[in-house]
């Protein structure tokens, strides 16, 4: 089994949410499982053209030429590819770092990770078995009015079908590093004693 680990802090050295999401990597290396990782700072493209046209046309393009579709497919491919999600990101400017943001633009293309029916949009990412979110911020609070970050990420893994989402929220770190240090071990102790890997 895989899991695919997509960290979006800009920070390369310190950044706890890149910490944390490792931490969860190892717990599920531990169980046999592989992993991949999508440093998003490393190389963000944004949207472009070859997305105007939704479904089919935009498909149609995608010869393996276009740089911006070629980069779309890899970024699903590996995606549809991970038995398990583990998304790390902070808050920036009360959303998702623009990187996050650029990674989901990709990420959802009409007839490959979603489909429009009668009934409404329907995801077909059905191959996550779970996702683990671990989301920071420097002083918002999740969950507030300010937060636009965790209910944009519910709704959009919602969108692509991936449903069983747990998040590991620590928030307000300016003020609560510690008591989130401390959070994040008895998260992490939770997890392993109730991981179950089918
Ligand atoms: C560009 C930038 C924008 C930020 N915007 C916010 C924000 O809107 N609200 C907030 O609470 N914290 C904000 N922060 C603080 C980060 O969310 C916080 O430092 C977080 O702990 C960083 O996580 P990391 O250690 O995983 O990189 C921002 C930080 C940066 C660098």
């Amino acid at each position: 089994m895989k899991a695919l680990q997509i960290n979006a802090s800009i920070d390369t050295e310190n950044s706890f949410s890149k910490s944390a999401g490792k931490q969860i990597e190892n717990l599920l290396l531990n169980k046999g499982i592989t992993t991949t990782t999508r440093n998003l700072v490393e190389k963000s493209l944004f949207l472009g053209p070859e997305f105007l046209t939704w479904g089919p046309e935009t498909q149609a393009q995608d010869n393996g030429n276009d740089v911006l579709l070629k980069h779309s497919s890899e970024l699903i491919s590996e995606l549809k590819s991970a038995d398990y999600l583990i998304l790390s990101t902070p808050m920036y400017n009360f959303g998702p770092p623009a990187s996050l943001k650029a990674w989901a633009d990709l990420v959802a293309r009409a007839g490959i990770t979603f489909t429009y029916t009668e009934k409404g949009p329907v995801g077909l990412v059905e191959n996550i078995k779970k996702a683990f979110v671990v989301c920071t911020s420097g002083g918002v609070e999740f969950g507030s009015e300010y937060d636009l970050l965790t209910p944009w990420i519910k709704t959009f893994l919602g969108f692509l079908n991936i449903t069983n989402v747990e998040f590991l929220s620590y928030d307000k770190m300016v003020t609560n590093q510690q008591s989130n240090q401390q959070k994040l071990e008895a998260d992490l102790k939770k997890l392993q004693d109730n991981l179950n890997i089918d």
